[in-house]
């Protein structure tokens, strides 16, 4: 367990403290409730959490196979609703930075084309991380301290998804934050309530005055528990493999042979026999940034070649990938394409561009033959349709049938015209890889290893009989829920033909 518990000490000066918020910051509390309220059925009718369209079985994506199959985004509470794209995965998100113009400046629309925009969350960046400030620390110090952290775009994210009508649904209310009172209530009345008091020192307050304020604090807990190790546990075969590996470098010792081919040709550019995948799917300390035209292109990062025992796999910047439409899509409009980032900002050189989603979790499904949607419209359903398009998008010839599904383009030897042309030439990077079909499965190979072995699980109901009374956890089985991951996991990575000798070593985790 990596948090401390505020001990009895101070909860007892709490209780004498009465409104002010004088409260020992608690950022396993602050979690304790991110997770709660992210698991809750807050919505009008009652139906849908966070976890309804962000299910963790599932990689946070949607766990319904027919809507992956057909619409791809997910009825809302009301289910005459509906939004437009695929849900993302809602973890490894925290890395993001605010939205930023990286070279240009703070602004990202100031930058002429998406690669060199930064951060944000949401497929088009437009939870930019500036609703939300130190105005929810009401100049206590140590609460600042604590959790300015949290602040940031899953912060600001978190404030939309409940008054959203094609998403949670509640009624907006009067204040300035659409759904401030009704989710500030909800919480008020739930049984984790008292984690609310243990995290800001006070009960939540949701009157008139108040309600936006208690609101924001409730998207900072959202917040930190996605920052939270739980969300983050970077126990995928490729990090168990990684840590156990003799040289603690690529090959790995514990890896086939085809998921170490896979892996050279995720980080090897084209010229030299890859797929260039890492020009995007890359994170660390200095972000990678493409400059074109291609020839120019670059040596990788060489803080990022694949051996970050915290790599997230995007450069958390906005490409377009000449990805085809889907008219399946929900709400999908021929003559109104999703423009994505160049929606948001109005700046032309970023209309088509998408933030590069993380690769973690990418294949974790609820069971083997389960479906999933990729790219933001959802258009492939596997990850070998995925890999072939990179491979092939350029060189094959446009199909002939307008909307052609990425079945009928793959068995047509076609791939339809992109939705929005991409603005900058994709040469070397997307589309004419030449990868041999071993090598498209060895990318797929690699992209499996990617999944966590230990999978989030829904909280159990708040006991306040066990919470925060002591230092035996919240109730909520911080210590169990890990230890329990750790033999599931490794009975899971052995189920997925990764033989003997994953165990090793792993309880130097840091739970
Ligand atoms: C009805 C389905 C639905 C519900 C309910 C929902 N989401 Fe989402 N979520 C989405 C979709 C769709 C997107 C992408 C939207 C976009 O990019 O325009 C998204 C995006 C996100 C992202 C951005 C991830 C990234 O890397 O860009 C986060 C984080 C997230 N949701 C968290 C939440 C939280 C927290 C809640 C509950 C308060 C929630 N979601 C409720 C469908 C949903
Ligand atoms: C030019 C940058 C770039 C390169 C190179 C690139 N990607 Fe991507 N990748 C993206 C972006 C941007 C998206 C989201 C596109 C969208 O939804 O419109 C994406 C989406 C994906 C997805 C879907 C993830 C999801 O959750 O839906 C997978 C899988 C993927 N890429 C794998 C790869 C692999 C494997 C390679 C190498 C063969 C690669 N990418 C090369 C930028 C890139």
């Amino acid at each position: 367990m990596r948090y401390t518990i505020s001990g009895l000490a101070t909860l007892g000066v709490l209780a004498f403290s009465a409104s002010t918020a004088a409260a020992a910051p608690n950022v396993e509390a602050l979690a304790a409730l991110g997770k709660q309220v992210f698991f809750d059925e807050i919505s009008l009718p009652p139906r849908q959490s966070c976890a309804s369209c962000h299910a963790p079985e599932n990689g946070f994506t949607a766990a319904s196979a027919l809507v992956n199959l057909t619409t791809v985004a997910v009825p809302g509470a009301n289910p005459h609703t509906i939004g437009n794209r695929k849900p993302p995965s809602a973890q490894y998100a925290a890395s993001s930075p605010n939205l930023n113009g990286g070279f240009f400046g703070p602004n990202c629309s100031d930058a002429p084309f998406g690669l060199f925009c930064f951060g944000g969350v949401f497929w088009d960046g437009r939870a930019t991380g500036t609703k939300i400030g130190q105005e929810v620390f009401e100049g206590d110090a140590a609460l600042a301290a604590a959790y300015s952290g949290f602040l940031g775009p899953l912060a600001d994210q978190a404030l939309g998804p409940f008054a959203n009508d094609v998403e949670q649904n509640v009624p907006p209310g009067n204040t300035e934050l659409p759904g401030a009172e009704a989710v500030c209530k909800a919480v008020a009345k739930a049984r984790y309530a008292p984690l609310f008091k243990l995290a800001w020192g006070h009960k939540p307050n949701c009157g008139p005055a108040t309600a936006d304020l208690e609101f924001k604090r409730i998207a900072v807990a959202i917040s930190a528990f996605e920052h939270s190790p739980e969300m983050n546990s970077f126990s995928s075969l490729r990090d168990i493999a990684l840590a156990n590996d003799a040289d603690g470098k690529f090959p790995l010792d514990d890896f086939t042979d085809e998921e170490n081919l896979g892996h050279e040709l995720f980080y090897n550019n084209v010229d030299r026999g890859g797929a260039g995948c890492a020009n995007c799917h890359n994170g660390g300390p200095n972000p990678f940034i493409i400059f074109l035209p291609p020839d120019f292109l670059p040596e990788q990062n060489p803080l990022a070649r694949g051996e970050e025992p915290d790599q997230v796999y995007t450069d958390n910047s906005f490409h377009n990938i000449g990805l085809p439409p889907n008219p399946q899509a929900a709400n999908f409009d021929p003559s109104n394409p999703d423009l994505g980032l160049g929606g948001f900002t109005g700046v032309p050189g970023h209309d088509g561009d998408f933030r590069t989603p993380t690769l973690r979790n990418v294949d974790m499904r609820k069971h083997r033959f389960f479906p999933k949607a990729y790219m933001h419209n959802g258009y492939f359903k596997s990850l070998e349709q995925v890999v072939h398009f990179y491979n092939t998008a350029t060189s094959k010839p446009t199909c002939n049938l307008s909307g052609a599904s990425a079945a009928y383009a793959i068995a047509n030897n076609c791939w339809p015209q992109a939705e929005v042309t991409p603005v900058l030439p994709l040469t070397g990077l997307v589309g004419d890889l030449g990868l041999t079909s071993q090598e498209e499965a060895a990318l797929v190979a690699y992209l499996k290893t990617l999944t966590d072995t230990e999978v989030v699980q829904k909280p159990k109901p708040y006991n306040p009989g066990h919470g925060g009374h002591d230092d035996d956890g919240h109730g909520n089985g911080h210590g169990n829920g890990h230890g329990n991951g750790h033999g599931n996991g490794h009975g899971n990575g052995h189920g997925n033909g990764h033989g003997n000798g994953h165990g090793h070593g792993h309880g130097g985790h840091g739970h």
